[in-house]
């Protein structure tokens, strides 16, 4: 009896191990312990072994079944694994790079913003930053804006609401409203204000407008101010530094021109016309892109400025339609709808 237990267990250990599917096992198992079962016939023959070797050939029947089981329950075991490791797919290492993930991309408009900074430290300009939440008072009253002016109107400014505070934009009167600022050239104020002639600076940054969108219109964009005060500044400095950057950033051929324009906070004051007509898609002679003049005598006084010691220049510029002329690009709304197939052609 003995042995032919055994050997049922040495021919399971044999053929459970070789088993790797579900089916294979189920019918293995039946084989052995199902009702048919080898082993089952075996513990069937206890009624025929005299009684007094019943309890012996019981224990060794137990025994066996243990180790059956044993050999079963490793064999199932092992299915199991086989089976998440082809639901898992091959073995991957967790610590090497993804090969998907690229090494990223500046979005244009940091590409244009940087290089422009950086044609502007050149020549001696410092980049200076300043908030987008704006009190009246830097934005319009300091640059010597009326408060019945266009620009101030609800319908073309975002002012926020009575209750809202800053901590850290503080406001010159209990009066004055929060907004969001409509143009860069606040910094102008919060510069001069902070410290004192010559001043040299440059000032990137977002600002926005109650207008509606379309593909030249966006109701927040990107300008790029600059200041500059020192004594005997004139025109032709003005001209000249225009000039400068604009063959910098889009080639030699590029021309500029001035129409006579107005802005509070500078006279004689300038809409600047820029003419690339060597760039792709330009179809037009002259296009806009920015305002500038000379520092009006009364913002100088306003931050405490001498008019009679200092002059300037100042201008501002919208940096998406840079960056549509540099690179062709037809629709400001691209600028800001985070799709890769338009942003990864600028890697
Ligand atoms: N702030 C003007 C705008 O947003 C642009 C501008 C005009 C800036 C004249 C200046 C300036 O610094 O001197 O349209």
């Amino acid at each position: 009896m003995q042995d032919i237990l055994n050997a049922i267990v040495t021919k399971a250990e044999a053929e459970l191990t070789g088993i790797s599917s579900r089916p294979d096992f189920e019918a293995a198992k039946a084989r052995y312990v199902g009702p048919n079962g080898e082993l089952t016939a075996q513990m069937k023959q206890m009624g025929a072994v005299p009684k007094e070797e019943r309890p012996a050939m019981g224990k060794l029947i137990n025994e066996t079944k243990g180790r059956v089981q044993t050999l079963l329950d490793a064999s199932l075991a092992r299915i199991e694994a086989l089976e998440l490791q082809a639901q898992l797919g091959p073995a991957i290492d967790p610590t090497l790079p993804s090969p998907d993930i690229g090494p990223g991309t500046y979005h244009p408009l940091t590409l244009v913003r940087e290089e422009m900074c950086r044609i502007l430290r050149k020549v001696g300009f410092t980049v200076a930053d300043g908030p987008e939440v704006e009190t009246e008072y830097y934005c319009f009253d300091a640059l010597n804006t009326p408060a019945d002016h266009p620009a101030r109107d609800g319908q073309d400014t975002f002012y926020l609401p009575e209750s809202v505070r800053f901590g850290n934009i503080s406001k010159k009167n209990p009066e004055e409203r929060y907004l969001l600022r409509t143009h860069t050239s606040s910094v102008q104020i919060r510069t001069m204000l902070k410290g004192s002639p010559p001043i040299r600076i440059v000032s990137p940054g977002r600002v926005y407008r109650r207008d509606t969108t379309d593909a030249t219109h966006s109701a927040n964009f990107q300008q790029l101010e600059c200041l500059y005060v020192d004594k005997n500044v004139t025109v032709r400095d003005l001209k000249a530094l225009l000039d400068y950057i604009f063959e910098s950033l889009l080639g030699k051929d590029t021309k500029t021109r001035f129409r006579p324009h107005y802005f509070g906070y500078t006279e004689p004051s300038f809409e600047v016309d820029l003419s690339a007509q060597h760039l792709p898609k330009v179809k037009k002679e002259w296009i806009e892109i920015g305002g500038c003049g000379m520092v009006d005598p009364v913002v100088f006084s306003d931050v405490g400025y001498d008019p009679d010691v200092w002059s300037g220049y100042a201008f501002g510029m919208g940096l998406e339609r840079l960056a549509m002329l540099l690179y062709g690009i037809d629709d400001i709304r691209y600028f800001y709808q985070n799709d890769l197939r338009f942003l990864k052609q600028f890697a």
